[in-house]
């Protein structure tokens, strides 16, 4: 995918970040409620969607399958599929982005029928969708997995209780899109309470769907007859706006985070707190002011409200330079430690052993030419080089361009040197 992709960053290391910055919608809300508005024929205006290459991707899907999709400058999308009559997504579409997984939930909820190709997506374990299968299946429908295509059918879907084994965001939004226009009621327990669980079965209820319960572990769906069009503006980005908080910190500092909602960032802002970073919370922003000399401090990703995996790689590029030993323990994708090599070669003291980092702090890093790994390590990346000593090249930008809108403008304003070369 990235084949072709001669873009790098270069980052001028030892600039502290000053300054405001906006953040933008969530992109794995966004990359659920694009699908979700299928399950109805009528329009949808999606507010507040990121300019990044996943939503593009998902919007060549969209039209692919037939469905009318257009895309402002501000963010809106317009998503019309009263033209469309079945679900089918190829490998070439749905490979492109782990996401297109919701297009099984979606097109098995208004079709009852829908063929989407095993699903691809960032190299960080092996992520399995057993739990999705499961509750389609609960539902009433039979899954077969040939050739690489997931193929789900059913004669009706029918309310079920459903436990997860694990606790899965993308499982969770799945049966609920599967589950709004069954008949009866679904219950979903051991549910995952992230943001954007609850900004999707937001959505769904927007479109006249009756989802109760998100946000807490148990999560129930009436079924209804019918789902009408509506318009709906996304949440902020809560993995976004933790990058820049922990870009300030490892900068030493003082940013002000805008468009944000500060009860989804507390397990950052406990964090950064106890690392002696200063946080203060307002109603919609957040002020992140650092001092010399951060303290080590131990992480361990858990499902929300725990520390989120999607800043793991960022937090520890900042723990990489702190005072003392710090452990990281990734307890939810087992393949997330890819990029320590990569941080290494800056001169990081980093040794893993499985889901276990153990960070040495170091007195600084050093710039070197190094190559992504997925997305959020892209973003660490970034903040490893602002820190560094000398000029930090980064290739393989691609999977950063995946869910950073204007990631260099908005480094920029900052105060950071980073420039996009084409090689
Ligand atoms: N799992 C199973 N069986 C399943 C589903 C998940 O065993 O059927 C396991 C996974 O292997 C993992 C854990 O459950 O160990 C949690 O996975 P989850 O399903 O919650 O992850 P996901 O839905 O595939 C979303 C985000 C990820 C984010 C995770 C965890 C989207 C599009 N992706 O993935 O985001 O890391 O939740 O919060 O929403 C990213 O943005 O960089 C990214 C990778």
């Amino acid at each position: 995918m990235s084949v072709g992709y001669m873009e790098k960053l270069i980052v001028e290391g030892g600039v502290k970040l000053e300054g405001q910055v906006n953040i933008s919608g969530f992109k794995n809300a966004a990359v659920a409620i694009i699908p979700a508005s299928i399950l109805s024929a009528g329009k949808c205006y999606i507010e507040n969607i990121p300019h990044i290459r996943d939503v593009y991707l998902f919007k060549d899907i969209m039209q692919e399958l037939g469905v009318d999709v257009e895309l402002d400058e501000n963010g809106t999308m317009m998503i019309d599929s009263s033209k469309l009559d079945k679900c089918c997504a190829t490998y070439d579409l749905a490979n492109k982005m782990r996401a297109s997984y919701y297009l099984i939930g979606a097109g098995l909820g208004r079709f009852k029928e829908v063929e989407v190709a095993y699903p691809g997506g960032c190299n960080i374990g092996t992520r399995p969708i057993d739990q999705h299968i499961k509750g389609f299946e609960a539902l009433g429908a039979k899954v077969e997995i040939e050739h690489g295509v997931i193929r789900c059918r059913a004669e009706k879907l029918v309310g079920a209780k459903i436990y997860l084994d694990v606790v899965s965001v993308g499982a969770t939004i799945n049966i609920m899109l599967a589950a709004v226009l069954a008949e009866g009621t679904t219950i979903i327990e051991n549910a995952a309470k992230e943001p954007h669980v609850v900004d999707v079965a937001n959505f769904l209820n927007m479109m006249g769907a009756d989802v109760r319960g998100a946000g807490t572990d148990i999560i129930k769906i009436k079924g209804v007859d019918k789902l009408h069009g509506c318009t709906y503006s996304v949440i902020p980005d809560q993995i976004e706006a933790g990058t820049y908080m922990i870009a300030a910190a490892a900068t030493g500092g003082d940013v002000l985070i805008n468009n944000v909602i500060p009860k989804h960032l507390e397990s950052i802002t406990a964090k950064l707190k106890e690392m002696g970073v200063e946080v203060i919370e307002y109603g919609d922003s957040i002020r992140v002011k650092a001092l010399d000399n951060l303290k080590s401090v131990d992480i361990k990703t858990l499902p929300y409200p725990g520390f989120p995996t999607d800043l793991q790689q960022p937090m520890t590029v900042l723990l990489s330079t702190a005072d003392g030993t710090s452990v990281v323990t990734e307890s939810i994708f087992e393949g997330r430690f890819k990029y320590v090599d990569e941080l290494k070669r800056m001169g990081a003291n980093i040794k893993v052993e499985g889901r276990v980092a153990v960070v040495e702090g170091v007195k600084r890093l050093s710039g070197a030419r190094i190559s992504v790994t997925d997305l959020r390590a892209g973003a660490a990346f970034i903040i490893a080089g602002l820190i560094a000593e000398g000029t930090t090249e980064i290739e393989n930008i691609y999977h950063i361009d995946r869910g950073y809108e204007k990631v260099e403008e908005k480094f920029r304003k900052l105060g950071a040197k980073i420039k996009r070369i084409r090689d």
